[in-house]
């Protein structure tokens, strides 16, 4: 992924915003997991774990990238987009963060990236500032809609990330006494727009938890789940009502994801194990939906919800279709996932001081619970890294190999969406029609800088430059697909790691 596409200066030029910021969030991810790697061996590897580059190299090199990526992050447009948008910022920031206070609570005398602290607390407030106060109970009785300048949606991802998104900023955010309002220092003259100025953030804010609380407690009590248990898209609000009445059945796997960071994040603040078993029965049901439990190996290649053999897929995945932000998807499923079966703490951890301990039976569950999960994403990251290509480069579609691996469109084996779902992430087009657009006269809100959604979905330079393999269909290999391939490896790497709690 970095080798391949990032250059320092402009990084990752083909992605767009919002998944320029997961792949921040990975890079920031993999330094924590490498970290990780090196506390399970205290330092001395053995001779044979890596042949090359050292850990400790590896750690720094992608850090370096991290705070490059810091100067070039186009913050200026991600914070006129939507509400999702800006909370993958927040959670890059804050993973970053966690990497630098374990880091430097391991190794003795390190202080790497501690003098860039507080310039990444504060993008993580500026951006979390945007969705702090959206949650509004005049329609559905709550939840956040996913941008303000369409009819309102009250959708899963917005809401998800608004738990996983608060609960971390409750756990790791530092605290930030900044009150500049701006996402850079020229966008208040750039957009001939005024805001009012930051309030001082604490640590541990007390109102951060309640968000993430009161964010669950709305979710779970408007049915988000298919008859499968899996999450759907999201809810619109049919002409005259104000409940959430008309639900959207598209399924996508970054759905069932995010939430389980927030889940996870939930107990440890809270110690109540009721949020762990709600993260075990939703992965579960997902891993039912890839076919992981079938009975036999024709029933396994069936469509079984979210993939079959075992491996998870989009349903744009054997058409090859998917959208530029379709192809991050799976990849955010695993880093989330990931993030779940840490172990819990049963001893106070190096840097955390609210972290509720684990008795040693939770502890011991917990684990166990993972431990079960972990031959199912060892199997999808192997079917992952089947994908690759000579470069190296992951392919979207993880099972193709049970289709001789083409990762061309195979439309024999792409299945119709759910009844009664719009894909409105792989054709932003449905966004211009009812039930989406807005009419003026409905009161939805210009943009902060006045951005229209679909301006996201334009990157010509993404579309232009791609060299194409010629198995490859739809966008091909792409920074995405890899960036997805990161998620599910570091995933599997971080299963098989023997880790302490
Ligand atoms: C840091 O110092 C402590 C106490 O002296 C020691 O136990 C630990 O092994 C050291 N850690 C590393 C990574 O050197
Ligand atoms: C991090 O801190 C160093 C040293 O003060 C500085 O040179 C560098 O520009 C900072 N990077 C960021 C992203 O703030
Ligand atoms: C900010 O504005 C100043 C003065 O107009 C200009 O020189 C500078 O290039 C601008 N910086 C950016 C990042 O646009
Ligand atoms: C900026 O906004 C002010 C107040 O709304 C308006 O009077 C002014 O014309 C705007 N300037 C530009 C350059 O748009
Ligand atoms: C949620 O909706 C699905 C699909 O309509 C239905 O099967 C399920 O029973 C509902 N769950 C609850 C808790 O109402
Ligand atoms: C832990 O608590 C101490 C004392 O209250 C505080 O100074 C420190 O910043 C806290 N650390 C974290 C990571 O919140
Ligand atoms: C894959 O190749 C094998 C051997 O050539 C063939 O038997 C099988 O039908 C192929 N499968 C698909 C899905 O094309
Ligand atoms: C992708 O292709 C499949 C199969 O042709 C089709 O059913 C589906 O509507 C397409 N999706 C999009 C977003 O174009």
């Amino acid at each position: 992924m970095q080798g391949t596409s990032f250059w320092s200066g402009y990084d990752w030029p083909e992605s767009i915003d919002w998944i320029a910021a997961v792949l921040g969030t990975l890079l920031g991810a993999s330094d924590r997991s490498f970290t990780e790697i090196l506390i399970e061996y205290d330092g001395s590897l053995p001779g044979s774990y890596f042949s090359g580059p050292t850990i400790d190299g590896e750690i720094s090199r992608y850090y370096s990238q991290v705070e490059s990526f810091f100067k070039s992050e186009n913050v200026g447009d991600i914070f006129g987009q939507a509400y999702d948008d800006a909370q993958w910022v927040v959670l890059e920031w804050l993973e970053v963060i966690k990497f630098i206070n374990e880091y430097n609570s391991y190794i003795n005398g390190s202080d790497l990236g501690e003098e860039n602290l507080s310039r990444y607390a504060h993008r993580a407030h500026v951006f979390y500032n945007i969705v702090q106060n959206e949650f509004e109970t005049s329609l559905c009785d709550g939840g956040i809609t996913w941008n303000p300048t369409l009819e309102t949606y009250k959708n899963a991802i917005t809401n998800e990330l608004y738990l996983s998104s608060s609960i971390a900023m409750y756990l790791y955010f530092p605290g930030d006494y900044n009150t500049d309002p701006y996402p850079t220092a020229n966008y208040s003259s750039d957009t001939n727009t005024t805001l009012p100025p930051l309030t001082f953030l604490q640590p541990h804010d007390p109102v951060l938890l309640d968000n993430a609380i009161k964010e669950y407690d709305w979710f779970k009590t408007h049915n988000f789940t298919n008859e499968q248990g899996l999450i759907v898209d999201g809810f619109h609000i049919s002409k005259g009502q104000t409940t959430c009445d008309k639900r959207n059945e598209m399924v996508y796997t970054y759905n069932q994801g995010v939430i389980l960071s927030g889940l996870r994040g939930l107990w440890e603040a809270t110690g109540d194990p009721s949020y762990l078993s709600d993260g075990y029965d939703l992965v579960n049901t997902v891993i039912d939906a890839t076919g992981w439990n079938a009975q036999d190996a024709s029933e396994a290649s069936q469509w079984s919800g979210l993939g079959r053999n075992g491996i998870m897929e989009d349903y744009c995945d054997a058409s090859a279709n998917c959208s530029q932000d379709a192809q991050i998807f799976k990849g955010i499923y695993f880093h989330h996932l990931g993030i779940f079966c840490e172990p819990l703490p049963t001893i106070t951890p190096l840097v955390a001081n609210l972290t509720v301990l684990a008795e040693d039976d939770l502890a011991a569950s917990h684990s166990g619970h993972c431990d079960g999960f972990r031959p199912w994403v060892i199997h999808n990251a192997n079917a992952a890294l089947s994908t690759r290509d000579q470069n190296n480069v992951i392919g979207g579609w993880w099972g193709s190999a049970h289709n001789n691996g083409t990762e061309g469109a195979t439309l024999d084996m792409s299945v119709p969406r759910p009844e009664g779902s719009w894909d409105e992430r792989n054709d932003p087009s449905v966004l211009d029609q009812a039930p989406w657009a807005c009419r003026d006269a409905d009161g939805c809100r210009q943009g902060r800088n006045g951005n229209a959604l679909s301006a996201r979905y334009v990157k010509p330079s993404a579309i232009r430059s791609k060299k194409r393999d010629v198995n490859d269909g739809g966008r091909g290999r792409t920074v995405e697909t890899q960036g997805s391939g990161v998620g599910v490896v570091k995933a599997a790497s971080d299963f098989t790691r023997k880790r302490p709690a």
